[in-house]
């Protein structure tokens, strides 16, 4: 993992534009914690706070409108956590105070995760007439075996039922997560997930390799994964059966139909700004002569507690980020897409001269692991497969 640590040194960034802004809104409880989950995701006893937290979002939004600088939001998204266990009434009203204080692109994708088991036909109708166009749905696998054992608390069947109310329901914009490389996974097991997964006619495919973090159940108690020779195989005979099913790769985890990537998260991958608010959501936003990131504090009852002071503050911590941590972070983003950025987004998106690191660059090219073309920043064939030797370089640079 990469040492994100800042310097809270100011820097001396120009940008002639700032970039396009998005928001997150972090909803950070679920039925249960899932055995392999690392996300800031809570289980809560009795009934949600809902009209506190949705009050506690406004004001966290408003503190944070000294960011937006004149811009209007071009994408939203509600993460978590399961944000579909809050009711279309909160999303439409989290979304109103948005439009207000700070205004809509016109071709806004506002998207929200929705878990299986915790949605209805109903309030996936709801959902669109608060506003949300996109939908990620969390499968995770069309093995009831192994939903199961990763702790789900929904079927396969109640995944399919949530995909087809979905679309019933008027959403055509809809991802799905699936994980692969599952304890004791077959090759036509992770297979018929994929296949199962793109018979459903959406948009946008995620398709995650499972990864043990540390502080989940799977850390303290292994499962039996499959060895590093059947993940491989696995990786292989799933990208190939995307890209023939129609599915382009335009990200390492990321696959879409023509036309259908995430806006959003393309913009964190470009390097765009976002704003985050809710509990231990994260903020990047470039102002004309430095760029900032921030976190709210992290814990549900913190942050709701933050809400009951009149001068009290939600963001946690806030650094400068300096010009070497600048160029890491968003070659780190940038190289993941698969198709990378022009050369001129790094001095766009943080001020920095390209000709100022123009050694790491042309020796990256001559290892054959960026393309030689200088007017783009991307990867090789042979470069994607090892990213991480490529951010390495860029960290000792
Ligand atoms: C924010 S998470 C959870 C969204 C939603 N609560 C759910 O569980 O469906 C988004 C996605 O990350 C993926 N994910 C979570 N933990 C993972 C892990 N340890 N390894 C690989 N993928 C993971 C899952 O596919 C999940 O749907
Ligand atoms: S439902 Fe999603 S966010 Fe919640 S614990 Fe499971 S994987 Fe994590």
């Amino acid at each position: 993992m990469l040492n994100m640590a800042h310097s809270s040194a100011a820097m001396t960034a120009r940008f002639s534009q700032l970039p396009p802004l998005a928001l997150y809104i972090h909803v950070p409880w679920c039925v249960k914690k899932c055995p392999y989950c690392d996300f800031n995701s809570h289980v809560h006893k009795g009934n949600l706070p809902i009209a506190d937290y949705v009050d506690a979002l406004k004001q966290d939004l408003d503190q944070d409108l000294e960011h937006v600088q004149g811009r209007k939001l071009s994408s939203i998204f509600f993460g978590g956590g399961t944000p579909s266990l809050m009711p279309a009434t909160a999303v439409a009203e989290i979304l109103d105070f948005a439009r207000q204080s700070i205004g809509f692109e016109p071709d806004i994708e506002i998207s929200l995760e929705a878990n299986p088991g915790t949605t209805e036909y109903d309030s996936f109708s709801a959902l669109a007439q608060a506003g949300v166009n996109r939908l990620s749905i969390g499968i995770q696998s069309f093995n009831d075996k192994q939903l199961q054992g990763l702790g789900r608390i929904h079927s396969s069947e109640e995944a399919r039922r949530a995909v087809t109310n979905a679309q019933a329901a008027g959403f055509n914009n809809i991802n799905l997560d699936l994980m692969y490389a599952l304890p004791e996974q077959s090759l036509a097991e992770a297979l018929d997930d994929l296949e199962q997964a793109m018979s459903l006619g959406c948009s946008h495919q995620s398709w995650y390799q499972l990864t043990i973090e540390p502080n989940t159940e799977f850390y303290s108690r292994p499962p039996r994964l499959p060895t590093e020779g059947r993940q491989w195989e696995i990786q292989e005979a799933g990208l190939a059966l995307l890209e023939t099913s129609g599915f382009e790769r335009y990200e390492v985890s990321a696959f879409c139909r023509a036309g259908r990537p995430s806006r959003h998260n393309l913009n964190y991958w470009q390097f765009g700004d976002y704003l985050g608010i809710g509990a231990g959501a994260h903020a990047k936003i470039s102002h004309f002569d430095r760029v900032l990131r921030f976190h709210k504090t992290r814990l549900p009852t913190d942050y709701l507690a933050r809400k009951a002071g009149p001068t009290a503050k939600f963001v946690a911590q806030t650094h400068t980020i300096d010009e070497h941590n600048l160029l890491i972070d968003f070659m780190m983003n940038a190289l993941r897409l698969r198709k990378g950025v022009a050369s001129e987004l790094l001095e766009q998106r943080t001020g920095i001269k390209p000709f100022t690191h123009s050694r790491i660059f042309s020796d990256l090219r001559e290892r054959g692991l960026l393309k030689a073309d200088p007017d783009i920043l991307c990867c090789s064939d042979q470069g994607y497969n090892f990213l991480d030797s490529i951010l390495q370089a860029f960290l000792e640079d």
